[in-house]
């Protein structure tokens, strides 16, 4: 169910940013737009549409921040993948922004992204102003210096560090990285209701964490061809992530009790909010 669920979604996020993109211009660095938003996984997307089906709010209103999140995410990866952050050249099994077209393209295309995520939350198909306003101000506070970018900040000064990073240390470091907007679109459903975001909150903690245990897993000992990025980037770079803190036994069993807190903070919704367990499940059980 959560795989056709999923598909279903993902297909739809697309079909709405076909139509968003197809009001720019045909330069490369809209082109480069499209392509950055192809062929993810689309889970955060999914918890927005997810999140609003458990309140009764109508797809056609949360497909708006369900693509804000999608661009905003997109962005965030055609920026680490540049030569100046993890300088990857494969993302998603395709070329990086930069390698299929160049710096300046990548650099810009991510800059619009970003821009488009606050364009599409401010817009007036997600209901009333407030809710608009909520739905901007807190993907800004989500993404920005107390967010994505603080971990992503964090994540380079690690690399420099003179000790490896403790436990606590690289749990905030990936609460700003992946829990941030991860967060944000899990309680986006309830933001568009004006209900209360908190159980929804606490699941995407738990669900934040071990997506980025699984990260890690995945980096230390994924199929690249699956995984649609290079690998063994971590250790390379002589990173301390969790599973060169926790071992991967210690990393996995640490993934699958935060699985189970995850589905444990739905009890509120009941059997509705199913599709979001199985998303936990899945989370540490992808290939890619
Ligand atoms: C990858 O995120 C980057 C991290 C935050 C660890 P996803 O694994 O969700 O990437 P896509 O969107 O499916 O490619
Ligand atoms: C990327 O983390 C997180 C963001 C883009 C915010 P990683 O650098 O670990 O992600 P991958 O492994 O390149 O997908
Ligand atoms: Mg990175
Ligand atoms: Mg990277
Ligand atoms: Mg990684």
């Amino acid at each position: 169910m959560f795989a056709e669920r999923l598909a279903a979604d993902s297909a739809r996020i697309q079909a709405h940013f076909d139509t968003v993109l197809a009001g720019l211009s045909r330069l490369p660095v809209v082109q480069a737009m499209g392509y950055a938003v192809q062929g993810g996984k689309r889970l955060r997307g999914f918890m927005v549409l997810e999140g609003a089906r458990l309140h009764d709010v109508a797809p056609k209103r949360a497909i708006w921040p369900a693509c804000a999140i999608e661009a905003l995410h997109a962005y965030s990866l055609v920026h680490d993948d540049l030569p100046c952050m993890d300088d990857d050249d494969l993302r998603r099994g395709r070329p990086t922004v930069h390698v299929k077209w160049d710096e300046g393209t990548a650099v810009l295309a991510g800059d619009a992204l970003q821009a488009l995520a606050f364009e599409l939350c401010a817009h007036e198909g997600c209901g009333p102003a407030e809710v608009r306003a909520d739905l901007a101000l807190s993907l800004a506070r989500a993404s920005g210096a107390r967010g994505m970018v603080l971990g992503q900040a964090l994540d380079i000064a690690a690399e420099q560090a003179e000790a490896p990073l403790t436990l606590d240390q690289i749990t905030r470091l990936q609460a700003g990285k992946t829990g941030a907007l991860i967060e944000w679109a899990a309680c986006a459903g309830a933001r568009l209701a004006g209900a209360d975001t908190a159980p929804l909150r606490d699941y995407a903690r738990a669900l934040g964490l071990a997506f980025q245990i699984a990260d890690d897993i995945l980096d230390e000992e994924g199929d690249a061809e699956k995984a649609g990025k290079r690998l063994r980037k971590d250790a390379e770079a002589g990173k301390a992530t969790f599973v060169s803190l926790l071992g991967l036994e210690g990393a996995r069993s640490r993934a699958s009790e935060l699985v189970a807190q995850a589905e444990a903070a739905l009890a509120p919704y009941g059997e509705g909010a199913d599709p979001l367990r199985e998303a936990a499940r899945f989370v540490i059980s992808r290939e890619s």
